[in-house]
């Protein structure tokens, strides 16, 4: 009987040691090999298991962390229209010569509910330097030299004869760009103006000084900052280098926008899509959740102003061919936080929201809200196919509005699939009775979270080998290794947290006939403005670069395959033995076996990978590597590839690949049926 390492990793971890155990452990109980120390693994090519969905592995954008406003979504202007609690927060009024009441804040709630504030500058002979507002961007500006920079402002003229000098400066003060632009239409409505600019210096955290010159009096709003190169260099969207991680990725889906983002603080903060669409001025600014949330990593400056809203995300899953999974507000506010719940009775709306929603995405344009969508430039559906439920939701409350919900969803759109939330942990006493409800209710889609330590990443390899095999499918919606504590600052994307990570993968991925979608949580930290660690992508004002666990998860994306099929290790499946796991897929496309080997050990551990039922493979194939003999390395700005997949080509004899995994490794070796 082989040595159930499992069983005495969870005994050690009972004994509150560490990961290092179960690699000694390993270590010290070698698993049956030969006399060279190899292990016979046995693939069987034509024994499919299961269909790999092409949803199986995604992405999860939540707006924290600056995730939206000063991450993916370009704006440069931080609080642009004045909408901020404190509607000056991010700018500096600039006035030389004090005069009272020259820059007025102006509050006209009654005729515009949406963009309530404006500002209205009085300028008396002022020159360029005089009187002005500058912005500080969030934690600065990332600005670059020799790229255009689009400057747009809504104004109304109360009386003639300003002019507006835009400028950036470094930190020195040092102008790196700057246009000036002459306001010229009268009259009493609102106007946009707009001029371009080129930067002269690459600046990590720019300022921007808007200049009022001359004698008049004008009002200010929407003041704003993009770069031009934007993704697909679209004006006004979203960071290219930030949204190419996405793409290289090649997701099966896009959960967005959240996450705690959608149940709100309150149900006043939750999250409403049909607020986020539409001309950007009139979409109304609410606090981001995660501006209070953490005492320890307070970001009074965190807001919403969907400007990257639900029109924008369906647009980014179809540009990076990913199916867009919308979460909604099942009627319940975060339940760390107020716990607020609407009342049934008073549930329509919620629920009015979901179906919109749906025809908003696949309507017809003769629909009312198939005719939005094309109103917005999208004529065509976006083939919404699944959306969640609520987030982190649990106990009777969230079954009772969950059934209404699914109730008429399913009348009107009996195909279309619902994600249910079971909780926020994967397992204890909410998991269980969700779960159960959800399996009675024969919930399409059950949605599990795992914030971890790599310990739990390591042994719940085999989770779902015995899970019902029929019913309710399974969604990994988010899951990140906890290299310390959940919420702790301590948190690093190192590589034991990637390495345990695709360990478990490796049985997500063996069980694709129950678990048909995995995202990592969450996506996006700017390095200035984090709430939560660990996170897959860091971005600073200029940069971007994947973690560890960001390759990982890339590796499985790019290399799903279409069908499972069996390999073993003395007629079990790969999952701890001697710290070794793996999971099989072909690929009908391509004619490919692809295979995923961890070694979680110290030590390399030579296989002879043998492949029944192959007609002829290919005499070489491509092994790709993620390796370190350090497990806490991490990757960084000043070496953003410290750890990231190298290739080779390796031999196959036959049927037999020799492979060689080495230590503290994750490997995807592709081989071509002939
Ligand atoms: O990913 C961060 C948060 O973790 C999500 O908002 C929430 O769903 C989970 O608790």
């Amino acid at each position: 009987m082989p040595v159930n390492y499992i069983t005495i990793a969870i005994i050690m971890k009972f004994f509150r040691l560490s990961i290092y155990a179960v690699l000694f452990t390993a270590l010290y109980f070698p698993f049956k090999s030969n006399a060279q120390g190899e292990k016979f693994l046995t693939v069987k090519i034509n024994e499919s298991k299961a269909t790999v969905q092409p949803t199986m592995w995604g992405v999860f954008f939540e707006d924290i962390n600056l995730g939206a406003d000063g991450g993916i979504y370009a704006e440069l202007v931080k609080n642009r229209s004045f909408e901020f609690s404190r509607p000056l927060m991010g700018w500096k009024v600039q006035q030389k010569l004090a005069k009272e009441g020259s820059v007025l804040v102006i509050n006209r709630k009654e005729e515009n509910a949406s963009n309530p504030r404006f500002i209205r500058v009085v300028a008396d002979h002022a020159s360029r330097g005089d009187l002005g507002l500058t912005n500080e961007g969030f934690r600065g500006m990332g600005i670059k030299k020799e790229l255009k920079y689009d400057f747009s402002v809504m104004y109304r003229q109360q009386s003639a004869g300003v002019k507006m000098h835009v400028e950036l400066t470094d930190s020195a003060g040092k102008i790196i760009g700057a246009a000036s632009l002459s306001p010229n239409e009268a009259g009493a409505g609102w106007h946009k103006a707009s001029v371009s600019f080129i930067a002269s210096a690459t600046v990590l955290k720019a300022k921007m000084n808007v200049w009022i010159e001359g004698n008049g009096v004008i009002d200010l709003d929407m003041i704003s900052l993009f770069p031009t190169d934007t993704w697909k260099n679209r004006p006004g969207g979203m960071r290219a280098d930030m949204i190419q991680l996405l793409a290289d990725m090649k997701p099966g889906f896009i959960r967005f926008p959240g996450g705690c983002i959608v149940e709100g603080f309150d149900l006043s903060t939750r999250y409403q899509w049909k607020k986020t669409i539409g001309p950007v001025e009139q979409r109304q600014l609410i606090i981001n959740r995660w501006n209070t949330e953490f005492a320890h990593r307070p970001a009074p400056d965190y807001f919403q102003t969907f400007g990257l809203g639900f029109f924008e995300y369906f647009q980014l899953a179809e540009d990076i061919g990913a199916e867009p999974l919308p979460i909604l507000n099942c009627g319940m506010a975060c339940q760390f936080n107020t716990a607020e719940v609407v009342p049934l009775n008073e549930l329509d709306p919620y629920i009015r929201d979901a179906l919109d929603l749906i025809e908003f995405a696949n309507g017809d344009v003769s629909t009312t809200w198939g005719k939005v969508r094309a109103d917005l430039g999208h004529p065509l559906p976006f083939q919404l196919k699944m959306m969640g439920v609520g987030n982190e939701n649990w106990g009777p409350q969230y079954v009772e509005r969950l059934t209404a919900f699914t109730k008429a969803i399913k009348a009107k759109y009996p195909g279309f699939k619902i994600v249910n939330s079971s909780g926020t942990d994967p397992e204890g006493g909410r998991f269980d009775y969700l779960d159960g409800e959800l399996r009675k209710m024969n919930a399409d889609i059950i949605d599990e979270h795992y914030y971890r330590k790599p310990e739990w990443f390591f042994a719940n390899a085999r989770r779902y080998d015995n899970y019902p095999r029929t019913g309710s499918k399974i969604f990994g919606g988010e899951y990140a290794a906890q290299s310390d504590k959940t919420v702790s600052v301590n948190n690093k994307n190192n590589w034991l947290t990637a390495l345990s990570e695709a360990a478990f993968m490796t049985g997500l991925e063996r069980n694709a006939d129950v678990v048909v979608m995995a995202s990592y949580a969450p996506l996006f930290a700017h390095i200035d403005g984090w709430q939560w660690t660990p996170d897959l992508i860091w971005v600073n004002n200029l940069q971007s670069y994947g973690t560890p666990d960001y390759y990982v998860q890339k590796l499985y994306a790019l290399n799903k395959g279409t069908k499972v099929v069996p390999i073993t290790l003395n007629n079990d499946v790969v999952a701890g033995q001697d710290s070794l796991y793996a999971s099989a897929v072909t690929d009908a496309a391509a004619n490919e076996l692809i295979i995923k080997i961890v070694n979680a050990s110290a030590r390399p551990q030579p296989t002879v990978i043998n492949v029944q039922g192959a007609k002829k493979l290919a005499s070489k194939g491509l092994a790709t590597l993620l390796q370190s003999d350090d497990l806490n390395r991490v990757n960084s700005f000043d070496d953003p590839q410290k750890l990231s997949p190298k290739e080779s080509a390796i031999v196959v004899k036959g049927n037999k690949i020799n492979y060689t995994a080495a230590p503290y490794s994750f490997s995807v070796i592709k081989v071509q049926q002939l």
